[in-house]
């Protein structure tokens, strides 16, 4: 079975969905690769580390998916584009984040033109498939570049100097929502010699903050919402108040704030109202990874950077496309690891949907959309 990897069109995409290492794998689980010429170039990996890796590079996207019976990918394959989809056979599988929950004209396009999609979205966060979560590998890249961001635009240094010219007091940095990249971003201003506070309302990540030597910031009254799995629910209208005030309390101490606060499956709580910008130091920065559903600050706008109330306010929608080379990498081990389930010890595919990642990660199949969920949010091909 021949699997087809494409340049990523997405304006501005630098990462590719697989690596040299992950053609490797591949070629061992007995499936040949074709990429599509230059797909990795901006990822750091030329035509020849393909070859070199057992790849055949073919000069077109078209010509790269002639024949191919599977296709990895990064962003959803837009709906409109005829090299990504219509070049794609019907009865193939494609393996990518495809938004399926928000993008219902892709899902049920993949549907109508009979495609296997398997969602990287939808791989459950269970142990088991940790190796296969592009969500948390995605998110640790974000979380990293996030502070790099930010350091890279305040006025002032980060770490503490001791200098003939005087004593620079160190910079403080208040990390909200401490998940996946909230606490790489932790980690990484601490790195840089920041005094870190956080908050997130799931206490059983207070330990984790505290390890990273942040400050776990803490209401006079409990602020906690868990949900089911591990995730964080809604909070209450008095508790979100409760959040508000101890959030209003710390931000004005804080020259950068990094906020990744996120319920699966709704718009990103609002942690930071406009009155909050205010009130901080002219001068310092919010980078605000929640962008995308809606942010996590009053005066975030998507994809752009906002000046308010002497405050930058950054919403960036692709971080990890600003570390190409390692996003790749992880999410490379993350696709080839998912592949690898549907692979049978002699090379061919069988789709088990028993399978406890395939079976949930799985969106459209046989012309029907078989994620329930997904069916029920955006209803059935017949009813475009
Ligand atoms: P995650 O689910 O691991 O972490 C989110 C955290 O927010 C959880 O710990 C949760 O308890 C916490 N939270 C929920 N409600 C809260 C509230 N009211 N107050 C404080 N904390 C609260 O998610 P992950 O993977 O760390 O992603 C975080 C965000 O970053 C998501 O919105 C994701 O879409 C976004 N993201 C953005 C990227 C970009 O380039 N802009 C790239 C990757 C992720």
């Amino acid at each position: 079975m021949k699997v087809a990897v494409l340049k990523e069109t997405l304006p501005g995409e630098a990462r590719v969905a697989l690596v040299p290492q992950g053609v490797q794998a591949l070629l061992k689980a007995g499936l040949e690769v074709t990429v599509e010429a230059g797909c990795g170039l901006s990822a750091g990996v030329s035509d020849e580390a393909y070859r070199e890796a057992g790849a055949s590079v073919s000069p077109s996207p078209s010509e790269a998916l002639a024949g191919a019976g599977v296709l990895l990918h990064i962003n959803p394959p837009s709906v409109a584009d005829p090299d990504e989809l219509a070049g794609l056979a019907e009865g193939s599988i494609l393996v990518s984040f495809l938004d399926p929950l928000g993008n219902a004209a892709l899902v049920r396009r993949l549907a109508e033109r009979r495609i296997t999609a398997l969602s990287m979205e939808l791989v459950p966060r269970i142990t088991r498939a940790q190796s296969m979560d592009a969500l948390s590998s995605q998110a640790t890249v974000a979380g990293y570049k996030a502070v790099l961001m930010a350091a890279d635009s305040l006025p002032k240094f980060l770490p503490m100097f001791t200098t003939a010219a005087g004593t620079i007091r160190p910079g403080k940095a208040l990390v909200l929502g401490a998940g996946v990249a909230g606490l790489q971003a932790i980690a990484t201003a601490r790195r840089l010699g920041a005094v870190v506070e956080a908050f997130d309302v799931r206490p059983a990540v207070k330990e984790q903050v505290q390890s990273l030597g942040a400050t776990f910031l803490q209401a006079e009254e409990e602020v906690a919402a868990e949900g089911e799995g591990g995730y964080a629910a809604e909070l209450s209208e008095d508790q979100h108040k409760k959040e508000l005030e101890l959030i209003a309390g710390a931000i004005t101490g804080a020259d950068l704030v990094i906020t990744t606060a996120q319920i699966p499956g709704r718009d990103a709580p609002l942690l930071i109202t406009e009155e909050m910008v205010a009130s901080m130091k002219p001068g310092s920065v919010i980078i605000d990874l929640a962008a995308a559903s809606g942010g996590n600050c009053a005066v975030t706008r998507a994809g752009e950077t906002v000046l308010s109330h002497g405050v930058q306010v950054m919403g960036p929608l692709n971080l990890p496309g600003m570390i190409p080379v390692h996003a790749s990498q992880m999410y490379s081990k993350n696709i080839v690891t998912l592949v690898g389930e549907l692979v049978t010890e002699d090379g061919a595919i069988e789709l088990d949907f028993d399978n406890d990642v395939v079976g949930p990660a799985t969106v459209t199949h046989d012309g029907e959309i078989v994620n329930e969920r997904v069916r029920s949010a955006i209803g059935s091909p017949q009813e475009a």
